[in-house]
């Protein structure tokens, strides 16, 4: 469920997932506008339905609907995976988890002694703080344009790990960042922020949780300013699923060949 969500490609990830291990699922994009949302859930669950990926923007909303939340839900403060057992519907976020699969097993980035620069501080920021801190980085620096959301998170999150805020204008020039990984909603308006050029060098490793049919407008930055790589969330988006799918059902896909299949579809 998400709004909108004819976008959405899990679908086709879930379809794949579901041919690869014999599952027998029905996997549908439903468009539910927020005021919708508790009401389409019931209606989902009257009908039969046994878990559902929540999507932009019902992951915060979608915590009041569970009736337990799993622990990196509940630090993330979203959920982005419903699981209804019987009378009681789980809340759980795969989305921290699915990026660091990811970066670490199929992109081969080292998180260890890593310092992070994450752009934004909305809720795709509030999803993997945990997971990459607990990924014993050397420190993860969140910058947002509005400095306030940016000190809100580490805030929430300094109990975990080293984590820092700045605005985009004061990313401190004597870090050097190994990874920038863009959680900002800048590039579905197709906007480009005034990202801080000078974090990338020619060893940073930029990664954007957006993903496009082309590149996205960090992704095209990030290799116009010279970074090591530059990567879209396409991996994400599967690994996410990958998660989901094993939650749900309990077989745990093989992600490579629908990761292949997709892009090579996009
Ligand atoms: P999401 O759930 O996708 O993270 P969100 O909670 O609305 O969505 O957060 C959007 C993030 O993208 C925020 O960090 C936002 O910055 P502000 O907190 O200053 O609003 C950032 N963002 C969106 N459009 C942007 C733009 N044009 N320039 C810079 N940052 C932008």
């Amino acid at each position: 469920m998400g709004y909108p969500v004819s976008h959405s490609r899990s679908p086709v990830i879930h379809r794949l997932f579901a041919a690869q291990t014999g599952q027998h699922i029905r996997y549908e994009a439903l468009q539910v506008p927020p005021e919708k949302l508790e009401s389409a859930i019931a209606q989902f669950r009257r009908t039969g339905g046994k878990g559902l990926n929540i999507t932009v923007p019902h992951k915060t909303a979608a915590v009041a609907v569970a009736d337990n939340l799993t622990q990196r839900a509940e630090v993330a403060g979203a959920v982005n995976t419903l699981i209804f057992d019987g009378d009681t519907a789980r809340g759980d976020n795969t989305d921290g988890i699915g990026l660091i699969r990811d970066l670490v097993q199929n992109l081969g980035v080292s998180l260890e002694g890593a310092n992070i620069l994450i752009l934004g501080a909305g809720g795709a920021t509030r999803g993997i703080v945990q997971p990459l801190l607990e990924s014993r980085v050397s420190s993860v620096m969140i910058a947002n344009r509005t400095l306030g959301r940016a000190e809100e998170l580490v805030e929430h999150f300094s109990s975990y790990g080293p984590v820092y805020a700045c605005g985009f204008d004061d990313v401190p020039p004597t870090v050097h960042y190994n990874l920038i990984l863009n959680a900002t909603s800048a590039g579905l308006t197709g906007d480009a922020p005034p990202y801080p050029a000078r974090a990338v060098t020619p060893t940073t490793f930029c990664y954007d949780l957006s993903y496009g049919l082309k590149a996205t407008p960090f992704a095209e930055w990030a290799s116009t300013q010279g970074a090591a790589r530059s990567v879209m969330g396409w991996g994400m988006l599967v690994e996410q699923a990958a998660e989901s799918f094993y939650l749900w059902r309990g077989v745990r896909p093989d992600t490579e060949p629908v990761l292949k299949q997709l892009t090579i579809n996009a």
